[in-house]
């Protein structure tokens, strides 16, 4: 099986790839929204220092498992522990996570794909207007973007690891990287744009609360792909000689620095639409982020530059944004998609097609449930709420399993593999990580403190998510 595995053509080709998976809606809305709302900089020094002391060496651990087990997630556990089922558990886990993530995902590039389309077709004012979003997700369109969507998907991954998913990310990531300078450029010539760069850039030190670290951690996760498996998978397709931890470095300050491009993009585009905005009274949710704030913001540029200016700057923000979902998306599927191939020995276009019918008939199930079916608008009761199937799938997936995710194979990788195998995967193709400071911090620190913080997560969010009671504040 592993003879003929795929592989990544060239470490460029694995970086752009993986910075593809990790650069996504996360970065370009989720962190400018948060740290608008919790200090700024602040935010942002916090952001990075998770970045570096507890997802860099999660990171590693996961793409090192999956180069040398040369597998998919379930079979990098079967591999690793063998024979034992219990460790088992966390290769399931780190397959249905991303296959239940990409479908809520998978809704979320439908729309950001609508919201394409109406810009392109010079509807701006349309999406801008007040109680357009709600109409919008109801509307039957979402089922055509759907299908268009999927046909696109399907067609990267059908091609395979280095036709597919690594040219997309050749193509794309430079794309994105330069229509975000591009969008930055322009905003930060509006006027009032500089007191938002203030905003962002002056730290408030006061507003990092313990809820705030927590949050800017679980943020970081998100951002660089951890927990879904998607490492493990992305790293089975590694070449030996290649450096798994320069290539990681380079990944994670992709990551971050398009979340700061991010923030410097939509901080000024909120105070050159209304400089007294005050931040606290803005959502937290991205989705209203994008969906219902930025499109007004879009169509007040028209004051200056002209509606057709306004149309192209918002036709730019949201192909921008569409790349990036789109390779987050991709890579997300080649999960399960591998786990098929490996696991079960079916072909790619018979895994293809089981995955599309699965995550089809569940991304419908989302759709549906915004009040389309009462049975999925009202799918569980919790924390004294009601939740749609859509809430409930990003609440267990994304909020609380992906932690868990990351404390299994903190555990998997140093207890069960051991330091050693760890250390000599990571040797492979790295003659200077041998001894090094990023070595030797890698082994303590999986060891101890990022398993026991993980953990820690991941039982907050229960406690909060299904109790309604706050451990840390
Ligand atoms: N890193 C992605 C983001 O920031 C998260 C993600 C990856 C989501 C892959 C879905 C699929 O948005």
């Amino acid at each position: 099986m592993s003879v003929n595995r795929e592989q990544f053509g060239s470490k460029l080709g694995f970086i752009l790839a993986a910075a593809g998976s990790a650069v996504g809606i996360g970065n370009l809305v989720g962190f400018p929204v948060n740290a608008t709302k919790n200090g700024g900089a602040a935010f942002l020094l916090i952001y990075a220092l998770f970045v570096v002391l507890i997802c860099l060496p999660v990171m590693l651990a996961e793409l090192a498992a999956g180069r040398h087990t040369q597998r998919n997630p379930i079979g990098a556990y079967k591999k690793l522990a063998p024979g034992q089922r219990g460790w088992h558990v966390g290769g399931w886990l780190s397959v249905v996570t991303p296959f239940m993530i990409a479908v809520f995902y998978m809704v979320i590039t439908v729309w950001i794909l609508g919201y394409l389309f109406g810009a392109v077709s010079g509807n701006l004012d349309l999406l801008a207007q007040e109680g357009y979003f709600v109409s919008y997700i109801t509307s039957n369109a979402v089922y055509f973007q759907l299908i268009v969507l999927t046909a696109l998907i399907v067609f990267i991954l059908y091609r395979g690891v280095a036709e597919g998913i690594e040219r997309g990310a050749k193509l794309m990531m430079p794309a994105l990287f330069v229509l975000l300078l591009c969008l930055v450029i322009f905003v930060l010539t509006l006027d009032n744009a500089f007191s938002g760069v203030k905003f962002y850039l002056v730290p408030d030190f006061g507003k990092l609360t313990p809820a705030v670290i927590s949050n800017a951690l679980s943020q970081a996760f998100f951002s660089l792909s951890l927990g879904m498996g998607i490492l493990i998978t992305y790293g089975s397709y590694m070449k030996q000689q290649d450096s798994i931890a320069s290539s990681a470095k380079m990944v994670a300050l992709a990551d971050t620095s398009v979340a700061f491009l991010a923030g410097l993009l939509i901080i000024p585009a909120i105070f050159s639409f209304n400089p007294n905005t005050n931040t606290a009274e803005l959502s937290d949710s991205s989705v209203s982020m994008i969906f219902n704030f930025l499109p007004k913001i879009f169509l007040a540029l028209q004051t200056s530059i002209g509606y057709f200016g306004a149309s192209l700057v918002a036709s730019v923000f949201f192909l921008l944004v569409f790349f990036a979902a789109l390779t987050s998306q991709v890579s997300i599927m080649q999960v399960p998609l591998a786990s098929l191939q490996d696991e079960m020995g079916y072909s790619r276009s018979k895994s293809l097609g089981i995955l599309c019918a699965g995550a089809g008939l569940l991304t419908l199930f989302c759709i549906l449930s915004f009040g389309k079916v009462a049975f999925l608008t009202e799918f569980m009761h919790y924390a004294g709420q009601p939740k749609s199937f859509f809430d409930v799938t990003i609440d267990i997936f994304y909020d609380t399993i992906l932690p868990l995710n990351g404390f299994f194979i903190c555990l998997l990788v140093i207890y069960r593999w051991k330091k050693a195998n760890l250390d000599a995967e990571l040797e492979l193709g790295d003659e200077g990580y041998k001894g090094s400071l990023l070595e030797r911090y890698v082994n303590f620190s999986l060891k101890t403190i990022i398993p026991v913080i993980l953990l820690l997560i991941f039982i907050n969010t229960v406690a909060l998510k299904y109790f309604g009671v706050s451990l840390i504040g």
